[in-house]
């Protein structure tokens, strides 16, 4: 099954393609973990993308392909995958459609998150991300049980360093921008799904197993 999952930072892409990655045995792809994971290690990548990630701008197509057509070779993605935040142009879906292309390929499925504005700024300003295992959780929607600490691990929760007020309106305006277009170009493929993402992580799941066991 290879899923692609579109939709505004903020709108759940995360945390559901976390619960999908377990009940259907295939990995969560996020560019965005990976650019971090990059950041935190200080490679020369990982410098060129802080200046972009800091400022709530795409990190250029170049260096985010090679990057995901290496995840997408890798052995445990061969029987699927779930692409999070990734493509975020029309540039960068017509280079996936090319890489999958080249090795008889193709996305089945494109969930699309639909959220309001006002509503992703409550939750990414609200965000919890733990530092040792990634688990995520919000202050008032999905607090942890101990303040600061993960329940899964007992890792410390961080804030990332994006999901203050200014940097999130200009995520915002960049997926407008940038990245809506996407549901057209999906919608024409006839591959596109759109989920009402406003709903509770639990409802929002149920909808998007009824479309995965529909087909
Ligand atoms: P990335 O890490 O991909 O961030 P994003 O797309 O902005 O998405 P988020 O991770 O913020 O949100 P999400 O939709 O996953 O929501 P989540 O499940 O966490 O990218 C970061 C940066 O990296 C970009 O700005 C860019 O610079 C760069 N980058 C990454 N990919 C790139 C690419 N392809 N090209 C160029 N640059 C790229 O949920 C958010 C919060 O809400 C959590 O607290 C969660 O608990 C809560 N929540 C989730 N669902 C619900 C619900 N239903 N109800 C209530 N609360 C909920």
């Amino acid at each position: 099954m290879n899923i692609i999952f579109l939709g505004p930072p903020g709108s759940g892409k995360g945390t559901q393609a976390k619960i999908l990655t377990e009940k259907f045995g295939i990995p969560q792809i996020s560019t965005g973990d990976m650019l971090r994971e990059h950041v935190g290690k200080g490679t020369d990548l990982g410098l060129k993308a802080k200046e972009y990630m800091e400022k709530g701008q795409l990190v250029p197509d170049e260096i985010i392909l090679d990057m995901v057509k290496e995840r997408l070779s890798e052995s445990d993605a061969q029987k699927g995958f779930i692409l999070d935040g990734f493509p975020r142009t029309v540039a960068q879906a017509e280079a996936l459609d090319k890489i999958l292309d080249s090795v008889g390929k193709k996305i089945e499925y494109v969930l699309a998150l639909i959220v309001p504005d006002e509503e992703l700024i409550i939750r990414l300003t609200g965000r919890r991300t733990c530092k040792n295992c990634g688990m995520m959780y919000h202050i008032k929607f999905k607090p942890p049980k101990e303040e600061g600490k993960c329940d899964a691990c007992g890792g410390e929760l961080y804030q990332r360093p994006d999901d203050n007020e200014e940097t999130v309106k200009n995520r915002l305006k960049v997926y407008h921008q940038q990245t809506a277009p996407l549901i057209e170009y999906y919608k024409n493929k006839r591959i596109l799904f759109e989920v009402d993402g406003s709903k509770s992580i639990e409802e929002i799941t149920q909808q998007l197993l009824q479309i995965l066991e529909k087909k």
